[in-house]
């Protein structure tokens, strides 16, 4: 393979994956496994967000990626996407502040104009405001679509009348995030083991770790186990063993 960010990992059974990604799934059972209304459990989920960002950094993570609304995501109820939305406002107006505190750099991954106007332009800015952090980048995945991703990048491409040929690097360099590595390590919550459209170009070679716990149970001893099974991994990228 001969992706840019392709990193091979020779430090073996201690290594800390420098990029985690999350498919943060199951709000929606744990709030109706306690007769609550779906919303309740994306409220839940959200303090899980705050409370893994903060483990990911103490763990010396230096990327996080979430995966908080798919472009598969608007077939839900318009109730669910307007209660949704207003958690990420409430997100970003009240949590901007602690997250410049403790070092975060928040970037928005997806087709953010598809967003609501006041919602897009609030993640510009908060993308601006944090720039300078540097102890964790937090990358926020919203209308969020891996296949969506790689047709925006050929596009991107095309529009930008590049001549030649398409490559592997050619389409890195103009995804959503050129700047991050590819996950190390992504890990899906409440049983489900899909990638219901999450980073497919980018995955290629990741480890993946599925757990039961539904996302707002999740906590910082959840992700030391899934570090702990990504530790134990020998990748091959191809490979053999030694080579
Ligand atoms: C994940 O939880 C959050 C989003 C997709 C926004 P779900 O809402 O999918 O929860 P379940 O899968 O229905 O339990
Ligand atoms: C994936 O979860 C999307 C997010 C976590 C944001 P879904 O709950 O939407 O996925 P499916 O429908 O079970 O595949
Ligand atoms: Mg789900």
């Amino acid at each position: 393979m001969a992706g840019k960010k392709m990193t091979l990992n020779p430090a073996g059974s201690h290594s800390i994956p420098a990029h985690v990604a999350i498919i943060m799934d199951g709000n929606g059972r744990w709030a109706q496994s306690r007769k609550m209304p779906r919303l309740a459990g994306h409220h839940e989920g959200v303090k899980t967000v705050e409370r893994i960002i903060r483990a990911a950094a103490e763990a010396n993570i230096q990327y996080l990626s979430l995966y908080a609304f798919s472009t598969e995501n608007w077939k839900r109820p318009g109730s669910e996407i307007d209660g949704l939305m207003n958690l990420f406002r409430h997100f970003l107006k009240f949590k901007l502040p602690d997250l410049k505190k403790n070092g975060v750099r928040l970037l928005f991954s997806g087709r953010i104009d598809g967003l609501p106007d006041d919602l897009a332009n609030e993640m510009k800015k908060v993308e601006e405001e944090t720039s300078k952090s540097e102890r964790i980048t937090v990358t926020i995945c919203v209308n969020y679509g891996g296949r969506q991703e790689i047709v925006d990048s050929v596009n991107r491409i095309i529009e930008l009348g590049y001549a030649g040929l398409i490559t592997e690097e050619r389409i890195s360099a103009a995804m959503y995030q050129p700047k991050i590595p590819d996950p190390d390590l992504v890990i899906r919550t409440s049983g489900e083991t899909r990638l219901s459209n999450f980073l497919l170009w980018e995955s290629a070679y990741s480890e993946f770790y599925f757990t039961e716990v539904l996302w707002p149970d999740f906590n910082g001893e959840e992700l030391q186990k899934a570090l702990t099974y990504y530790a134990g991994r020998e990748r091959r990228y191809g490979s053999v063993k030694g080579a």
